[in-house]
């Protein structure tokens, strides 16, 4: 059986690095972390979200601001409010929560984010320092992904490594990630020739897809990390509990059957979920540090 890498654990440890070190520079250079969380509209599940990140920004020890703003406002005023965040020198990272209501132009709003406080990573100016190997803001659930497949092998030199899909927000950041850790990198996805005999070649594979169980256990190489990035709500496996409308949480990996083949895997819940909310915090800590020159204090996170 697969080791199980528990991002719940290291996503905690994090945290608690991350809430000592804000001690320590609130004390040292009087330098408060601040996170603006931006929501708009009513969506329940970016509603969890946004609280949890609020909660933990807390926790940390930082600054935390939540913006709740009515389905119906203007793209304007959002773009007025992300102006005056860019602007606030209490504020170093600010979040708009996707998706946005659909009168807005997402990449309008992102695109008005000051790259420094971009600590989703999704401003094309981070893409591009990502891309060409510049200190910028790295999205947050690929950066996690990338911290544990390090913690669990160590060096990722060599390794093949084949991604299965393509967004903005996970696909090509986390490809960008695995080559400059010197994997030999495949972006895979839904027009990929013969899936399932590409994963088998995978030294480490990731799935983040957005479709549940895709990723079957005989499409992982004996022995390969594999990290599953997806979070699909499903009906439950109990015929009436599913009749009632109970519910439970899988990855697009078919965990069972890959946990017999894989040497690691990461476990849905409780895997790379827990490390997005953590990796934004030390987003949120690197983008207050860099405002006053101390990136000195990110070495232990590096
Ligand atoms: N919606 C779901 N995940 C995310 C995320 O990581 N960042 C933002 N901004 N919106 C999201």
């Amino acid at each position: 059986m697969a080791h199980i890498i528990d991002g719940k654990a290291f996503a905690a440890a994090l945290r608690e690095r991350i809430g000592a070190k804000v001690a320590d520079l609130i004390t040292r250079h009087g330098l408060k972390p601040g996170l603006a969380v931006v929501l708009v509209g009513e969506d329940p599940a970016s509603q969890v979200y946004v609280r949890n990140k609020g909660e933990q920004t807390h926790a940390a020890g930082m600054h935390s601001v939540t913006h709740r703003l009515e389905a119906s406002t203007t793209q304007e005023d959002l773009l007025a409010l992300v102006h005056s965040l860019n602007a606030d020198p209490a504020i170093h990272g600010i979040l708009v929560q996707l998706p946005l209501p659909a009168h807005i132009d997402s990449n309008a709003v992102l695109a008005a984010i000051d790259p420094n406080k971009d600590v989703d990573g999704f401003h094309v100016v981070n893409a591009g320092r990502l891309a060409v190997g510049l200190p910028g803001m790295v999205p947050c659930t690929p950066l996690g992904c990338l911290m544990l497949l390090k913690d669990h092998l160590g060096s990722l030199t060599g390794k093949h490594a084949v991604v299965v899909g393509r967004s903005n927000i996970v696909g090509k950041p986390m490809a960008q990630l695995l080559l400059q850790a010197d994997c030999t990198v495949t972006i895979a996805h839904s027009r990929t020739a013969d899936l399932p005999a590409l994963c088998r070649t995978a030294d480490i594979l990731v799935a983040a897809v957005g479709r549940p169980e895709m990723v079957k256990g005989d499409w992982v190489k004996p022995g390969a990390v594999v990290i599953d990035v997806g979070i699909n709500r499903v009906p439950a496996r109990d015929p009436e509990a599913a009749a009632a409308g109970k519910t439970r949480l899988v990855g697009d990996v078919a965990y069972d059957e890959a946990a017999a083949v894989a040497g690691a895997i990461t476990p849905v819940p409780g895997g790379v979920g827990p490390m997005t909310i953590a990796v934004l915090l030390l987003n949120t800590l690197t983008a207050a540090c860099r405002s006053r020159g101390l990136e000195a204090e990110l070495a232990e996170f590096a």
